[in-house]
């Protein structure tokens, strides 16, 4: 129901357009009605675009504020664990006991992949990036689930759901298994979530690995701060190709390539790398001045964002968790000062403060990513595993609407009027 009404004046024309207001959050401009008037919108990078209407995630940018279905990240990371949270983001409500329960079992009996996955992986190169394997093998899983599904059944939906969230870290682990030439490691359904993925990635037929508390519980934190985040770049990527009705595991697989970007998933990759090239704090004011030169196409990678104009909540959180893994594990890393340092000096810049341009996500996690000892190429393979929750919830959400259509934006064309072909020998 509109609220309120904007009115459009164009030469002598006038007409209203419906304004909607959420629970929360900036009120929109219902612009459907433009089409008829003969108009479009153009908004390059969607800077002022609502692309559609959800229950999921709400960010406000302005305060550094970020639900999850009502819930602040702060008091879920402090209080829940991330399989709660996957199970509040595609259901809507928080587990009570035997919910719970239902659902870890659920999960631990999916992650588990198809024996024929394993081929796939022989035909990258061992210097492939994990990233491209990801790509790659959750896309040829739709091959596995397809003949007999039906996106349109609930039922069916929340089972590609359980099962994205259960095997992406069984072939994420493969992947890095993949780079460093040791066999595959079968997930092992006593372990939780988080223990299992580093069981995955670091035991070795050779001897018993024991996994760390202080680790597992790390790497849980991690997959809870990545876990969604409204319609980020690929979201709205799963959101668009899951719209045409096509394979929920190939819409993921459009998530992983979308997430990649440095721009995006891959700042965190980036981050870890620009925080090495600094190398020392007395090299920071050298890269603060050249992320400020409108010539130099240097960034401080980890931070901005697009929403944020304000600290980015989980960068807080990220922050505190990795000063309580260096400290248990008694590791004392340079690049923490060196990011401290960074983080210090940037927030007191004029240029800075003058963009808003605040520590986002990707700033600490590779720190704490590098203590766990994970390699920086699989740092955003766990971001994309951990936001898989994300992308599939949004998905359902937008398949269970009813009367959903296929995105298809328009643009402003700029190029040639109609103009005939000339034979090559009058060219
Ligand atoms: C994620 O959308 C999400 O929710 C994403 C995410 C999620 O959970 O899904 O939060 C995850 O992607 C976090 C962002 C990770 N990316 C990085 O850390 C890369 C570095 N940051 C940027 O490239 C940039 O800040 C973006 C891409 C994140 C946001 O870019 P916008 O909103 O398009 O803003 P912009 O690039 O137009 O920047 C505005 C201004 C520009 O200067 P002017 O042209 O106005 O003079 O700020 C400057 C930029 O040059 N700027 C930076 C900067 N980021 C922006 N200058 C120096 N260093 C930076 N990091």
């Amino acid at each position: 129901m509109a609220d309120k009404k904007a009115v459009v004046q164009i030469d002598d024309k006038s007409f209203e357009l419906p304004i909607y207001s959420g629970t929360a959050g900036t009120d929109v401009i219902d612009v459907r009605a433009l089409g008829q008037q003969g108009y479009f919108t153009f908004d390059p990078g969607f800077m002022s675009t609502g692309s559609c209407e959800s229950k999921i995630t709400f960010i406000d940018g302005g305060k550094g504020v970020l639900l999850h279905r009502g819930y602040p990240i702060e008091q879920l990371a402090d209080k829940s664990n991330y399989l709660e949270l996957c199970y509040l983001l595609l259901e809507g409500e928080l587990p009570n006991h035997a919910q719970y329960e239902d659902f870890e079992n659920t999960i631990t009996r999916h992650t588990m992949v198809h024996e024929k996955i394993a081929s796939f992986f022989q035909g990258f190169r061992v210097d492939a990036h994990p990233m491209a394997m990801l790509c790659g093998v959750v896309g040829a899983l739709s091959s596995f689930y397809h003949s007999d599904l039906d996106i349109n059944d609930p039922e069916q939906r929340k089972r590609s759901a359980h099962r994205l969230i259960a095997k992406l870290p069984t072939i994420s682990a493969m992947a890095y298994k993949y780079t460093v030439g040791q066999p595959f490691v079968y997930p092992r359904n006593e372990l939780s979530y988080a223990e299992n993925f580093l069981h995955m990635m670091f035991s070795v037929p050779a001897e018993d690995y024991k996994v760390s508390p202080i680790l597992a519980k790390a790497m849980d934190r991690i997959f809870m701060l990545h876990a969604d985040h409204e319609q980020n770049a690929s979201t709205s990527t799963v959101r668009l190709a899951g719209s045409s009705g096509a394979n929920p595991y190939a819409c993921i697989a459009a998530g992983v390539a979308s997430l990649w970007g440095p721009a995006h998933g891959g700042a965190n990759e980036a981050c870890l790398k620009m925080l090495q090239q600094i190398g020392s704090v007395d090299r920071i004011p050298e890269f603060v001045k050249r992320a400020k030169d409108k010539d130099d196409s240097f960034r401080l990678m980890g931070f901005g964002h697009r929403v944020y104009k304000n600290f980015d909540p989980r960068a807080k959180v990220m922050r505190e968790t990795c000063h309580e893994v260096l400290k248990e594990l008694n590791i004392k890393d340079p690049l923490l000062d060196v990011a401290m340092e960074l983080e210090r000096i940037a927030l007191e810049d004029p240029y800075f403060i003058e963009k808003k341009l605040y520590p986002n996500v990707d700033f600490y996690s590779g720190i704490i990513l590098k203590a766990i000892g994970i390699p920086t190429s699989m740092f955003t393979v766990i971001f994309a595993m951990s936001r898989t929750v994300g992308w599939i919830s949004h998905w359902d959400e937008m398949l269970s609407e009813k009367g959903h259509k296929i995105g298809r934006p328009r643009q402003l064309y700029t190029g040639y009027n109609t103009r005939d072909i000339k034979d090559i020998d009058q060219r």
